[in-house]
């Protein structure tokens, strides 16, 4: 028979410095993974003496158990097993496994504690692939666990993430291209204080206004502001406005990065929010005010929304020692797991 395997996997969450509500239209982002991650510890249960999935957590509430053949993970609780119940409805793991989740992503704020968690589950349950199959693997969790349907910019910063590098992904050709974090430019995360109500329902909204675009124009990618020319109803042609712009300023804004230019690396970055707020409608108003104070604050070179919106996080860029506020976050490698003694 053979023995139990005791492993810790580790997954990072990400901030995403820019393109923002692209990737599920084939665009543009530049995320990058961060130092708050997601940590499981356990035992793999080769012996066959456990079946199920048995996690505790330090940070939330209750114990996730999933069964081998879970159906419906969103039906799950508490809330936080469903993405763990996520992971194993697409995994299927032939083995039980029980251990303990720890994490230092703030949970629900735009960070991607979820994907942090799919990921490192995922790997402790012993997923064997290339970074990408992680990342396509727990986004599909991620799906069925929150009925959200996200793109895969999250998991993929996780799975692909490099030390001291953002990466610069094409969402069409899924090319991720690491481009060096300069280093006078200090990352802040910042909470809004406000719990973003990720309402599924919104995101979903957006999702189907740029596919609507995308029936009348082509690839949003390939499309040229003057093309949406053609989309005769206005909120559909604004919000496909901002993924064409956006797209435009993740090229930008990677160029700023490398040419080590933060004065235009942030003024991109203010635009992006801008585009955020008037065009594709999700920000708020404690978002803006946080965004507006921060963009006038001395050494503070730009700010904007970070993740899905409506409340959550705000990124800034900053000079080192300029800020004092939110977390000060470095690029960070990738997901991965190591088998303990
Ligand atoms: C959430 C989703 C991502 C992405 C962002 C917006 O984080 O999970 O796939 O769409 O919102 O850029």
């Amino acid at each position: 028979m053979a023995s139990d395997v005791r492993v810790r996997a580790h997954a990072p969450g990400r901030v995403n410095l820019i393109g923002e509500h692209t990737d599920y239209t084939g665009g543009l982002a530049l995320p990058m993974a961060i130092d708050l991650g997601t940590t499981v510890i356990g035992t793999r249960s080769l012996s066959g003496a456990v079946h199920d999935v048995r996690l505790r957590s330090a940070d939330a509430d209750g114990e996730a158990v999933v069964g081998p053949t879970v159906s419906d993970p969103a039906g799950l609780n508490p809330a936080w097993a469903r993405y763990v119940a996520g992971v194993v409805h697409e995994l299927r793991p032939t083995i039980g496994f029980v251990g303990d989740v720890t994490t230092t992503v703030p949970i629900g704020s735009g960070l991607s504690s979820s994907a942090a968690l799919e990921l490192a589950v995922a790997l402790a349950l012993g997923f064997d692939g290339s970074a990408y199959e992680l990342a396509a693997l727990a986004q599909r969790a991620e799906q069925v666990a929150s009925g959200v349907p996200c793109g895969i910019m999250d998991q993929l910063a996780s799975a692909a993430g490099v030390a001291d590098h953002a990466l610069l992904m094409n969402l069409t050709t899924l090319a991720v291209e690491p481009v060096p974090v300069p280093e006078s430019a200090a990352i802040h995360v910042i909470h809004s204080g406000q719990h973003r109500q990720l309402a599924g329902s919104a995101y979903g909204d957006r999702r189907a206004s740029c596919e609507r675009a995308t029936t009348i124009v082509g690839p949003l990618l390939d499309a040229s502001v003057a093309d949406l020319d053609a989309i005769d109803d206005d909120e559909t042609r604004r919000r496909a406005r901002h993924v064409v712009t956006e797209n435009a300023r993740v090229r930008a804004f990677a160029a700023a990065f490398r040419a080590g230019d933060l004065a235009t690396a942030g003024a991109i970055m203010i635009a992006s929010h801008t585009s955020l707020r008037d065009d594709f409608d999700v920000s708020t108003a404690v978002l803006d005010a946080l965004v507006d104070r921060l963009a006038k604050t001395a050494g503070v070179h730009g700010a904007r929304l970070t993740g899905a919106g409506f409340g959550g996080c705000v990124v800034a860029l900053a000079e080192p020692g300029a800020l004092r506020e939110g977390w000060l976050v470095r690029a960070s490698a990738g997901a991965s797991v190591t088998t303990l003694e």
